[in-house]
């Protein structure tokens, strides 16, 4: 192990720690025995990298600023990105039994249930960003607040993760020639985009200048295809146990995956060569984008 990565397992160790005390008091004004507290708690508080709410806050270091200030946001985008596991691992989309390494929420409660834990994480985290006070000491001003759920909404939304989601599930094989460019879209609108939205907003929560937020969006843009590539080569070669989701589950339902178009090794190579980009977008940033440098390396050498 060398030193930088040594660092970034610290970063993520204690970022990791701050995103899940806000997440846990957001969760905690509520009643506990309530079975929709419950299930969302359940999916929320399961674990997971973290890696859309870190992705804001190394955002918004590498625009020089103080990041507590983007931490409504970050929660925000978590529990969005939560929403959307829990409603993917659903009998009518991927019918998954394991996330985070703990039953999936239709497992754990019921259906209906785990549909309404899903919604109530999505409509909370907009309440979360246009009343921060209630948990949040330092939040960004009204016109901020109203620019992020814009940009958050349309993320998650027609233009963003529910449409890559319809792509996803209609996994039609269009001609040959068109199958990459198909992938490609799908993969950005399922996950690209509230990747590429958590840097952005990340910038946009401490006032970032348009230029320095135009070239995070192009490290995003780039570090959110590589994570999809890397997630659909995982579904193949990852640890259940390591991952805390089922593997193998691509193949089985026919899913265009980048392996299964291009291979394995041409993937690998592809979700480098990303990296390589995204890297070179942020070139012009100095030490304090290094989080962000780090991170676009971890996304392709994680093993979960
Ligand atoms: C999994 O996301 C779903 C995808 C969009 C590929 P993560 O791999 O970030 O899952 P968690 O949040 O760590 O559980
Ligand atoms: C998940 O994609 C994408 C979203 C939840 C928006 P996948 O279905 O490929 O991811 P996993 O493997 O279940 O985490
Ligand atoms: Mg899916
Ligand atoms: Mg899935």
């Amino acid at each position: 192990m060398n030193s930088m990565e040594f660092n970034l397992l610290q970063y993520l160790e204690e970022k990791q720690g701050l995103v899940n005390r806000y997440l846990k008091m957001i969760l905690q004004q509520f009643d506990q025995d309530r079975e929709l507290i419950m299930a969302m708690n359940h999916s929320l508080m399961a674990g997971g990298k973290r890696l859309r709410p870190i992705l804001s806050i190394a955002a918004a270091q590498a625009c020089g600023k103080d990041f507590f200030i983007a931490l409504p946001a970050c929660c925000a985008i978590e529990m969005i990105h939560t929403f959307s596991l829990i409603h993917d691992d659903l009998p009518a989309m991927d019918n998954d039994d394991l996330r985070r390494g703990l039953p999936t929420c239709h497992k754990k409660f019921s259906e209906a249930t785990a549909i309404l834990a899903g919604d109530a994480l999505q409509t909370h985290a907009f309440n979360i960003i246009s009343q921060p006070e209630h948990i949040f000491k330092i939040y960004p001003d009204s016109q901020t607040r109203l620019k992020l759920i814009s940009l958050i909404s349309q993320a998650a939304g027609i233009q963003g993760m529910a449409e890559g989601q319809i792509l996803d599930m209609q996994s039609f094989q269009p001609e040959q020639n068109d199958s990459l460019i198909h992938l490609k879209k799908i993969h950005a609108f399922k996950t690209g985009k509230i990747i590429t939205v958590s840097v952005e907003a990340g910038a946009v929560s401490v006032g970032a200048d348009p230029e320095m937020i135009r070239k995070l969006v192009v490290y995003a843009d780039k570090v959110g295809l590589a994570f999809q590539v890397v997630d659909d080569i995982l579904n193949i070669e990852g640890d259940p146990k390591i991952m805390g989701k089922a593997t193998g589950s691509d193949a089985l339902n026919d899913k265009m995956t980048f392996p299964a178009i291009i291979g394995l090794d041409k993937s690998k190579k592809y979700a480098e060569n990303l990296i390589d980009d995204a890297i070179q977008a942020i070139s012009q940033f100095d030490e304090k984008a290094d989080p962000l440098r780090a991170i676009a390396d971890y996304t392709i050498n994680r093993d979960h």
